[in-house]
């Protein structure tokens, strides 16, 4: 499969930057959090429990609180986001600075892997599912959400319709990840897609929320000059708005779970 060419230092900076502030604005990540342990708990014997990206710490403070996670390994790669984390205060968590796409842990050491919203920043997916499929058990899981293909597509075709740069990420399809999954020895797959329409007041309210989470351009083919005060108002202009200027932003998300 193809990397996306990602900046990785600018994926650890932005995420650290946004540690603080994280979680007053991670609505959509906390109610995307919630919904994939409600389809796909955790099952089976309690278990050594990695949290893949686990940023601020929402998904492994929950897990922490189900049965069938005994103990919670929390990773991700950027370290103010895992201090942040460490409010959590407990030894039932050990904290681990590490990219997806190269675990320092051992083969076969987890029950089940668990990720919210974190995959569509590795550049490499097979590279992290194959990891993923490394450290877990024999029948372990892989439980995990991430941005589909449609996600932020206002914001993708108003900025088309300014320049040709690469303003927004690009995230892959359910066929593509399907096709990951099964390359890297996942037995069995569900995949289940959800579509979020989140209201704006504007879309500069939009943009704000974005970068507060982190969630930077980090593509290597973005522009790399300041965008231009009349660059920006040209975008607005082409993104939909209703009649009091609010604006939605569609959230194409993608819930899976995987077997080993
Ligand atoms: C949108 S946040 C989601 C955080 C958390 N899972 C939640 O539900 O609130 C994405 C997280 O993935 C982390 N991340 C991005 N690329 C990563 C990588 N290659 N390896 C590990 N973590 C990564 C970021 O630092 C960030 O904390």
């Amino acid at each position: 499969m193809q990397a996306l060419l990602f900046d990785k230092g600018k994926i650890k900076r932005s995420f650290s930057a946004a540690a603080a502030d994280y979680d007053r604005f991670a609505h959509l990540q906390r109610q995307v959090g919630d919904v994939l342990l409600a389809r796909f708990p955790p099952r089976g014997q309690p278990g050594r429990v990695l949290d893949l990206g686990s940023g601020t710490g929402f998904l492994a403070r929950r897990l922490m609180a189900m049965p069938g996670a005994a103990d919670v390994v929390a990773l991700d790669i950027a370290l103010a986001m895992l201090q942040a984390n460490r409010r959590l205060n407990t030894d039932a968590v050990a904290y681990v600075c590490a990219d997806a796409e190269s675990l320092p842990l051992a083969a076969d050491v987890v029950s089940h892997v668990y990720s919210n919203l974190a995959m569509q920043w590795v550049e490499r997916l097979d590279h992290a599912l194959a990891e993923c499929r490394r450290v877990l058990r024999p029948g372990g899981r892989l439980v995990f959400s991430t941005f589909g293909l449609h996600t932020l597509c206002e914001l993708k075709a108003a900025w088309a319709a300014v320049d040709g740069h690469t303003h927004v990420n690009r995230f892959l399809s359910a066929d593509e990840i399907s096709a990951v999954l099964e390359k890297t020895g996942f037995h069995g797959h569900t995949l289940q897609q959800q579509t979020y329409c989140c209201s704006y007041p504007s879309v500069l309210a939009l943009m704000q929320e974005l970068k507060a989470i982190g969630a930077h351009n980090v593509n290597q083919a973005r522009k790399r000059s300041t965008t231009t005060p009349s660059q920006l108002q040209r975008m607005i202009q082409h993104y939909p708005a209703n009649a009091d200027g609010s604006i939605i932003a569609t959230y194409d998300v993608l819930l899976i779970e995987a077997t080993t």
